[in-house]
């Protein structure tokens, strides 16, 4: 298959969370088995150049719509992760893409709607038929009614498109003129059984139009495909979720094997692996002596605790913040590396930070630092994901990958790769974390106490789970297979808007 991805994160060279994880990861499975994948993205100054090979300018002429005018662009063409992809830089005085950050502008509903305009003519003036354009989460959401309403009567005719929905949260809904923008007709789109938003009725909403236009929509998670069904989870989308209740389905996010790798881990000082894990405890020296914790007489053997998180309300942040006094209290060291794009929690978070900067076992690092989040993934026995509702959830999966036992809360697609490790009805095998189920301290300390009494008193035991865990196969393997059946279907169905 042919498949292009239209989307505004991919890992490492612009991202911000999971997307970006994903939209590489996929996409180099996929490529491994044999099918030609190609990413188009947005021109960010703020990337990281440094990882994209053979960065140039192509020799094209793509103009663009928005506005009532055309806009030349420039198109950059370079290999992010052996994966080919194209960068679409506007020459529109807005700069949409130079400004220092990816998202959180007041005009990312133009900034994204200009480029999902802009990629799909590049798509129709380059010549290329891609089987399958993937587009992802609502900043590239308007490529699907796009594409029906002004470039199959243009002749792009040979895709069917699939739309990946991370975070039903995110939306992108703006007054209804804003379609006009980048050229969609707003009285066309601006009906129920369309772009119009199923509560707020003067809007309209863009990842209501990736549903309903596209001929397949996936979620990354089973059990979250579940929630979204329903108002809580669905805010609202769940009504056009039941309309195409036969295109829907949950496909859960593997992680990139040759990228997560402890063996091999280009980040990383020490390497280990299941079988030899003296790396992993060289790593957790490492980082309590860079960080300034206390290593001596009995605290040698206190678990470390991490957590790599957004801190953002989705992530249940009264539970982090509850992990690292409980942790404290039960006798184990605990290390936060998170950011937030909100002020008010980034700075409730700077004063925690302020109170442990000389506590012997706890810090905050409140920043976004990619090589800093390997180490505390090497370095940690312990870790939590309280989260209030999780899509998939990607550090559940690192974590184990490196051997530190995920504290997570049952939601989403935690709930589809965190098992008990005291749950009798769980095949043993599957048994790799501690599991709780409110959103609430007292069962946060349920699901944490195990943990760490797991770790101080039984460290024979301690040491199989986490070389068990370590083998479980949360790769993109089996999933890509799902994407690929699905694709197929979709391809296999005539060529029509649902
Ligand atoms: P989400 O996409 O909702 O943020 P995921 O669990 O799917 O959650 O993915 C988060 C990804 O972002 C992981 O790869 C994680 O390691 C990374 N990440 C999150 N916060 C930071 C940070 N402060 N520094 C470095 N990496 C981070
Ligand atoms: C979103 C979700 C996260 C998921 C990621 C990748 O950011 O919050 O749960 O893992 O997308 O699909």
């Amino acid at each position: 298959l042919y498949i292009i991805n239209i989307a505004a994160e991919m890992a490492p060279v612009a991202k911000v969370g999971g997307l970006g994880d994903v939209v590489t990861g996929l996409g180099r499975a996929l490529q491994k088995k044999g099918h030609l994948v190609e990413v188009i993205l947005p021109k960010y100054d703020c990337m990281d150049y440094k990882r994209i090979k053979d960065l140039k300018v192509l020799d094209v002429d793509i103009r663009s719509y928005f506005d009532g005018q055309t806009f030349a662009n420039k198109i950059w063409q370079g290999t992010v992760e052996g994966l080919p992809v194209y960068f679409i830089e506007p020459y529109h005085p807005a700069k949409f893409f130079w400004r220092g950050v990816f998202y959180g502008e007041n005009d990312d509903f133009r900034r994204f709607t200009y480029f999902c305009r802009a990629a799909l003519e590049f798509v129709l003036q380059s010549g290329k038929k891609p089987d399958i354009i993937h587009s992802h989460d609502w900043h590239t959401a308007a490529v699907a009614p796009l594409y029906w309403d002004i470039y199959v009567p243009k002749g792009l005719d040979s895709a069917r498109l699939a739309f990946t929905c991370h975070n039903f949260e995110y939306q992108g809904t703006e007054a209804p003129a804003a379609l006009a923008a980048c050229g969609l007709n707003v009285q066309h789109q601006f009906r129920l059984d369309r772009m119009q938003d199923n509560f707020m009725h003067n809007r309209v909403n863009l990842l209501k139009g990736g549903i309903v236009f596209s001929n397949l929509v996936t979620t990354v998670s089973p059990t979250y495909a579940q929630e979204v069904r329903g108002p809580e989870g669905g805010r609202g989308l769940q009504i056009s979720l039941a309309a195409h209740s036969n295109k829907f389905f949950g496909i859960l996010n593997g992680i990139d094997y040759d990228a997560w790798n402890p063996a091999t881990d280009p980040l990383l000082e020490y390497h280990f692996s299941s079988e030899d894990l003296l790396g992993k405890q060289k790593n957790k020296a490492f980082l309590r002596s860079r960080f300034g914790f206390s290593t001596g007489g009995p605290r040698s053997e206190k678990p470390l605790v991490g957590c790599v998180t957004r801190l953002v309300p989705q992530k249940g942040i009264h539970l982090i913040r509850h992990a690292i006094y409980r942790t404290l209290e039960k006798g184990g060291q605990f290390i936060l590396l998170g950011s937030s794009p909100v002020p008010q929690i980034q700075r409730e978070f700077e004063d925690i930070a302020k109170k442990f900067q000389a506590h012997p076992d706890a810090r905050l690092v409140l920043k976004y630092d990619e090589k800093l989040s390997h180490l505390i993934y090497a370095a940690s026995d312990i870790f939590v994901i309280p989260s209030i509702f999780e899509p998939c959830g990607l550090t559940q999966m690192i974590s184990m990958r490196y051997g530190a036992i995920p504290v997570a809360r049952k939601t989403g697609g935690l709930n589809d790769s965190v098992f008990d490790a005291d749950d009798p009805t769980i095949p043993f095998e599957s048994r790799n974390g501690f599991t709780f189920s409110s959103a609430d301290e007292q069962d946060l300390n349920y699901a944490l106490d195990r943990a760490v009494n797991y770790f101080l008193h039984r460290p024979e035991s301690w040491r199989d789970l986490v070389k068990k865990t370590m083998k479980l196969d949360f790769s993109w393997d089996s999933s890509a297979n799902q994407y690929v059946d699905l694709f197929k279907k979709a391809i296999a169905r005539a060529v029509s808007r649902t």
